[in-house]
């Protein structure tokens, strides 16, 4: 599997680390190394080699969304007994504000759907779900398809969409 991004670890420059957004600067600088320790979400990063600074990173972890939030054109789909529908969750997605507007945030994204798919292939995940930050945010996964799911501020894009861009 050939991915941009990479695990992060120790080498990695995370307190240089700013996105113009405090809470997802705070997550990295502080939260993302002992959330994976702890194994509650796996965070990626994308580095300038020659620096060790991160250019921007996401978090990954397993979830799930009752099925009644989905909408009824998808949900008739599945199995009516299903009242709890499995989903990758992207937690969050940065990039730093030195290298935003280069495209850097569309790679990092499909990154992370093509690591999401690839997990899909071994543990089931019905889509990738995200939590927008503010609206800004909201309109930037918007850009790129992803559905609102009612009543919770989330929004999520089916695995079988996300599989036609790989395969
Ligand atoms: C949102 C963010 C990830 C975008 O990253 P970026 O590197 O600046 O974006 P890119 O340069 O890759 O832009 C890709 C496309 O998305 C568009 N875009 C970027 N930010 C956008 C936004 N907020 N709303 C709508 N479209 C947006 C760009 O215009 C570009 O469109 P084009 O391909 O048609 O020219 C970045 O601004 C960021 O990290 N913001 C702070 C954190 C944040 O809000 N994260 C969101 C998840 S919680």
């Amino acid at each position: 599997m050939s991915q941009l991004s990479e695990p992060l670890n120790s080498t990695h420059k995370k307190s240089d680390f700013s996105c113009g957004k405090g809470m997802l600067d705070s997550y990295i600088h502080k939260q993302a190394h002992q959330d994976a320790k702890r194994k509650l979400s796996a965070c990626f990063v994308i580095n300038e080699a020659e620096t060790n600074l991160i250019k921007g990173y996401y978090t990954l972890s397993n979830s799930s969304i009752p099925s009644e939030l989905i909408p009824d054109q998808i949900r008739k789909k599945l199995p009516q007994s299903y009242h709890s529908i499995p989903t990758t969750l992207l937690g969050r997605l940065a990039i730093d504000d030195r290298f935003q507007g280069q495209g850097m945030g569309k790679l990092i994204l499909i990154d992370a759907l093509k690591r999401s798919f690839e997990i899909s292939k071994t543990i089931g995940s019905f889509a990738v779900v995200v939590d927008p930050i503010d609206q800004d945010a909201e309109n930037f996964y918007n850009k790129y398809g992803f559905l609102k799911l009612p009543d919770s501020g989330k929004m999520f894009l089916p695995m079988k969409t996300i599989s036609q861009l790989f395969e």
